[in-house]
């Protein structure tokens, strides 16, 4: 059983790619932690510094409490699940799975009865004797987990054990291993950039962006109270609707969120007003998921904002249209593919350094902030982590919707289900951590 805990860890690569950017995390005992980014944000990294396979640049790193810089890989009690993991073609199932406990030594007996039931727990006992080219895609997966789970570690590390098989396998397997690691109660932190895979398999979620931890907490934490506007974008499918808004207070009786065309009014005695009130004549970044927005009658009053349907995209058990409704949309990149590369200007050693003395909360938001003004870049005006463009406002209907491009349509808006961003991209709440 295990717990790990990494505090302001650091890892700038010898080119001067900053991959890991003071990360501080715990993972509790027997708990599922998913690490969830794009391409390059550094997940492998910060799995492979816990399994000791690489070394920090900063910070450190603890498990069960204790510091394991000294502690060569093998004394870790990690076993650790690639995406391109090898099996050894020429030995059967069987002797795979056993080959790491014949390595420390353990009497055949013994080996062949833990064998069998690490095979029976993954669903494998029937292919035992065969080789690994006589397998499924799926199988070998499953004999690879079984070689890392049978000397029973403390701690499993997957990173994108899955990435390779087909979704319908993939959705299969999701559930195995959550079950499986549950059942053993083993502490295991499980990399992906999928975020469906990473909503629906952990106990927590850890994102990260260009190396920097982001937002971390249930599924339910995150997806509903997203920390950061990349979070909110980051999570849920159709993506949250981002739109650019004008703060007005009128005379403390209610904040107009006015998106060009239309408005919405956050009323006074909505417990967030206040804090957006804050940002009057200023511009924010509303975000509100499809399922706050629920298709009315065009003379419907109160929170309704209208639109054109622009396009409709068909989804079998939902369509979903998307709205002109005259305002601006935020797109936030790197949502996917390959992040760009961090090489840090002026030597990236002492920037780190010096980034590390500064006490920092969470990440990118403390770094930002803790700039000269002038160098603050709004994530609004900076194009090349997000830009803006005509909004196209994603709205659920049924199946097959009596309705088709070019007509029109009103949505009621939830005004409880609305999120606040400001210009860097933080969320405004009231109390917000
Ligand atoms: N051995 C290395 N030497 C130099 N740079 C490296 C090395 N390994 C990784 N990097 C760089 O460090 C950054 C983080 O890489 P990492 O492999 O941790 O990303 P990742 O989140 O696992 O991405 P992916 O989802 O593509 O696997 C990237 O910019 C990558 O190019
Ligand atoms: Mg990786």
């Amino acid at each position: 059983m295990s717990t790990v805990a990494l505090k302001d860890v650091t890892k700038v690569w010898p080119g001067g790619t900053l991959a890991v950017d003071r990360v501080s995390m715990d993972v509790n005992d027997g708990e599922f932690l998913v690490l969830l980014g794009p391409s390059g944000c550094g997940k492998s990294t910060v799995l492979r510094m816990i399994a000791g396979l690489e070394d920090p640049t900063a910070g450190e790193i603890l498990l069960n409490g204790a510091p394991v810089m000294d502690v060569p890989p093998r004394d870790r009690s990690i076993a650790m699940v690639f995406q391109d993991f090898a099996l050894y073609p020429h030995m059967t199932v069987g002797d795979n799975i056993g080959f790491p406990l014949k390595l420390s030594g353990v009497d055949p007996a013994p080996r062949m009865e833990r064998v069998g039931d690490v095979a029976s727990a993954l669903g494998i006992a029937e292919v035992l004797g065969r080789k690994p080219g006589q397998l499924s895609g799926g199988q070998r997966q499953r004999v690879a987990m079984g070689r890392a789970i049978v000397r029973r570690p403390g701690l499993f590390l997957m990173d994108e054990p899955l990435s390779n098989l087909d979704s319908g396998l993939r959705a299969e397997l999701r559930a195995e291993i959550t079950g499986l690691t549950r059942e053993l109660g083993v502490t295991t932190m499980y990399v992906t950039h999928d975020q469906a895979e990473a909503l629906t398999m952990a106990d927590r979620v850890a994102i990260m962006r260009r190396g920097v931890l982001q937002d971390i907490g249930t599924p339910t934490e995150v997806y509903g109270r997203p920390a950061t506007l990349y979070v909110a974008a980051f999570l849920g499918a159709p993506r949250m609707n981002l739109l650019e808004a004008q703060v007005y207070v009128h005379l403390d009786r209610y904040v107009t969120l006015n998106f060009g065309e239309q408005a919405l009014y956050l009323p006074w005695t909505d417990i967030r007003a206040r804090a957006v009130a804050r940002y009057h004549g200023e511009r924010i970044v509303v975000g509100v998921r499809a399922e706050a927005l629920t298709p009315v009658s065009p003379d419907t009053q109160g929170d309704v904002l209208h639109g054109r349907i622009r396009f409709l995209e068909h989804h079998g058990h939902e369509s979903l249209a998307f709205l002109d409704i005259g305002a601006t949309a935020i797109v936030v990149d790197e949502l996917g593919g390959k992040a760009p590369q961090q090489a840090v200007p002026g030597g990236a050693l002492r920037r780190v350094g010096s980034a590390l003395q500064r006490l920092t909360g969470r990440g990118e938001r403390s770094a930002v902030a803790t700039l000269e003004p002038a160098q603050r870049t709004s994530v609004l005006n900076d194009p090349g982590r997000h830009h803006r463009r005509p909004a196209e406002l994603a709205v659920r209907l049924a199946p097959y919707p009596a309705v088709s491009p070019g007509h029109p349509l009103s949505v009621a808006v939830r005004m409880d289900a609305l999120h606040f961003f400001d210009d860097r991209g933080d969320r405004i709440d009231i109390g917000w951590r």
